[in-house]
């Protein structure tokens, strides 16, 4: 009979991933693994309103950004960098030796990694929305 492959809910993979998770890991990476992520949002707060948000995940030693925002009408005060800055130092304090960021290749938002500290690390061609995206890094250690 042959293998049929279905679509399903993510509940339904969790056992098997559980029981093959250690073992794919270690054949993927070539050697043991013991995956952990984390996530950490930040906010910036002036007289009780959020005027930006940024969250970074970590996994692998290596700290991804995975958003920033600031309000229209509060960017270009140093709110951006600040959020990043403290991103950083969480990443540090966990031991990252990196942190990861993608923006579209020549935007505003390469800029801002770039005045931040970033450097482009690679240029994927026509990525997302076929967008050729940057990807953006700063070694931390
Ligand atoms: C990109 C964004 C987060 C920057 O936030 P911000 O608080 O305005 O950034 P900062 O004030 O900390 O800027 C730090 C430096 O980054 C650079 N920079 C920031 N915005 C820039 C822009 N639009 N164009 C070019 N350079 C820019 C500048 O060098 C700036 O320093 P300066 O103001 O002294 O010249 C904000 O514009 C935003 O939310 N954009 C929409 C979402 C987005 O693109 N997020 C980026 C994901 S990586």
């Amino acid at each position: 009979m042959p293998v049929e492959i279905l679509s399903v809910q993510p509940e339904a993979n969790a056992a098997f991933a559980r029981a093959h998770d250690r073992e794919a890991l270690k054949s993927y990476y070539g050697f043991t693994v013991v995956w952990h992520e984390q996530r950490h949002d930040f906010s910036a707060v002036e007289d009780g309103t959020t005027l930006g948000v940024a969250t970074i995940e970590i996994a692998a030693s290596l700290a991804t950004v995975k958003g920033v925002i600031v309000a229209p009408e509060a960017r270009r005060r140093g709110i951006g960098r600040a959020l990043l800055a403290q991103a950083s130092d969480v990443a540090n304090y966990y031991n990252c030796h990196k942190m990861t960021a993608e923006a579209p290749h020549g935007s505003a938002a390469q800029a801002f990694l770039e005045a931040c500290g970033y450097h482009v690390e690679a240029v994927l061609p026509q990525h997302a929305f076929k967008l050729d995206m940057a990807i953006m890094r700063k070694f931390l250690l």
